[in-house]
Order: structure tokens, then C-alpha cells, then sequence
């Protein structure tokens, strides 16, 4: 699938801009920010990115292969999530998946994905934006500033990172398997995913939104992508959406 980068030295965040332009912006679209003033997460946490170095973009994706339902829309995250990985594997680091679609590095953020998805009508798809952040070149003194643990490439290797670069090869690993994946889904990376989850055997608590947080052993994750897991009376969920956190 064929790719478009737009590039911006400075926007408040590359996903509101994305989101407002979508029907104007065409499937494969990349907008890319060097900073955002208002970079953010999910469960409306902020994404440092007001400072230079790191990756910052979000996918405009508009798959005409079959109708909205019948695509893999929610586990394009974990596509790109695993590119990630790859990317930074071949880097020489060891980077893992945190359900749904956080990368990590010892533990520790690297990276952190958001997807927002834009119906109209009686469910016609306008599009999907899939937002990334990478820390490429934060310093340790500025990942001591984030809420939660955190770490950056550079950290990672003692080198300094080529945003460009790194961003390309992210880019590649997606897009040269994206068709085929809107094609037959999470299963054609199941394996490769699974593989990268420490946590599976663990016990962990998924927060989710309007309801209760969850609180069991990880089992699996199936073969569409959910988790798998079991409550402490036995009882075996299938959870779809959710933020995974140490239980
Ligand atoms: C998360 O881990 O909660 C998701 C973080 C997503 C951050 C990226 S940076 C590019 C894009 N623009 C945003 O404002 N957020 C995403």
C-alpha cells in the first residue's frame, strides 16, 4: 500500500489534526508533527512531545476491502504496535507488547498508539486515524517528568536517534503488510505478537471505560486479538477493549 508523509514543524497534535481534516486527507495520508503543543493519549493522559527528536504521527487509513464490520479496524494498532517492536529489535533492543497495542522496553514506554475512528450515517466509515509516539531522543531527565515509567531509544542505546529513519522503518513494516492484513486480520500476526507478551501467565487489572476494572490472570489472546482472562472464581473473560496494568 502506497504512503504520503505531510509534514508539520509544530502542531497542537498530529490525531486532532488528522481527525479535522479526515475527509479531506486521502487513505495512506501520514501527518507527521517535529513537536505538538497538545500530543495525547489515551484516558486523556498528555504525550510529551512538545520538544524535538521523537516520532509523532498519525495514519489516515480509509480501507474500502469490505464493509466497515467485516475489517480488522481495532487491531491495526497491534499491526503497528509489532512494527514497532521490529524496528527497534533490529536496533538490538528487546522491546515487548503490553495488550492492546503499548510498546515497552524494559518495562518501561517506548511507545504508545491511538485510534480514533470516524463513522457517518448508517455506519459508512469516513475513516480511521491512527495515532504513534515514539520516544526517539527524550533524555532521561525528561522521561523523569512522565507519570508513568518510561524510556527513549536514545536512553535505550546511548546513541542519539535519525527521527526520519526510524519513522521510515515503521512505516515500511506497516504498510507493506497492511493490505494483506485487512484481508485475513490479527491471526496473520498472531504468533509474531504473541511472542513479544511477558505478561501472559501474569495477573494484571484492565481499566475500561464505563465499567469496573477487571482484575485476573492474562491467559491468551485469541486469535481476533482480544485478551483472555481469568478471574480468580474461574470465570474465563474475553475482554475487547481496555488499558492492562500490572494487577
Ligand atoms: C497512549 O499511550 O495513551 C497513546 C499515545 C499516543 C501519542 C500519539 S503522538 C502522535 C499522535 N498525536 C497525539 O496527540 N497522540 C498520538
Amino acid at each position: 500500500m502506497r504512503y504520503r508523509i505531510i509534514e508539520f514543524a509544530e502542531l497542537a497534535s498530529t490525531n486532532r489534526h488528522a481527525c479535522a481534516q479526515l475527509r479531506e486527507l486521502a487513505d495512506g495520508d501520514v501527518i507527521q508533527a517535529a513537536i505538538q503543543t497538545a500530543g495525547h493519549g489515551r484516558l486523556q493522559r498528555r504525550w510529551l512531545s512538545h520538544v524535538p527528536g521523537n516520532l509523532c504521527l498519525s495514519l489516515v487509513l480509509k480501507p474500502r476491502h469490505a464493509a466497515p464490520a467485516a475489517l480488522p479496524l481495532v487491531n491495526l494498532s497491534q499491526l503497528l504496535a509489532l512494527g514497532v517492536c521490529r524496528v527497534l529489535e533490529a536496533q538490538g533492543v528487546c522491546a515487548t507488547i503490553k495488550w492492546p497495542n503499548d510498546v515497552l522496553v524494559g518495562g518501561r514506554k517506548i511507545a504508545g498508539l491511538l485510534a480514533e475512528t470516524v463513522f457517518q450515517g448508517a455506519g459508512e466509515l469516513v475513516g480511521m486515524v491512527l495515532g504513534l509516539g515514539v520516544n526517539l531522543n527524550l533524555t532521561a531527565k525528561m522521561l523523569d517528568t512522565i507519570a508513568q515509567p518510561a524510556t527513549s531509544l536514545a536512553v535505550e542505546t546511548g546513541n542519539p536517534v535519525e527521527v526520519a529513519a526510524f519513522r521510515d522503518a515503521v512505516l515500511r513494516d506497516f504498510f507493506t503488510a497492511c493490505d494483506e492484513f485487512l484481508g485475513s486480520g490479527f491471526s496473520m500476526i498472531r504468533q509474531a505478537y504473541l511472542a513479544r507478551c511477558p505478561f501472559l501467565g501474569s495477573q494484571v487489572e484492565i481499566r475500561r471505560a464505563m465499567a469496573e476494572p477487571l482484575r485476573g490472570v492474562a491467559q491468551d489472546i485469541l486469535p481476533d486479538g482480544a485478551l483472555e482472562l481469568v478471574t480468580a472464581d474461574g470465570t474465563v473473560h474475553r475482554v475487547d477493549l481496555g488499558e492492562m496494568f500490572a494487577g
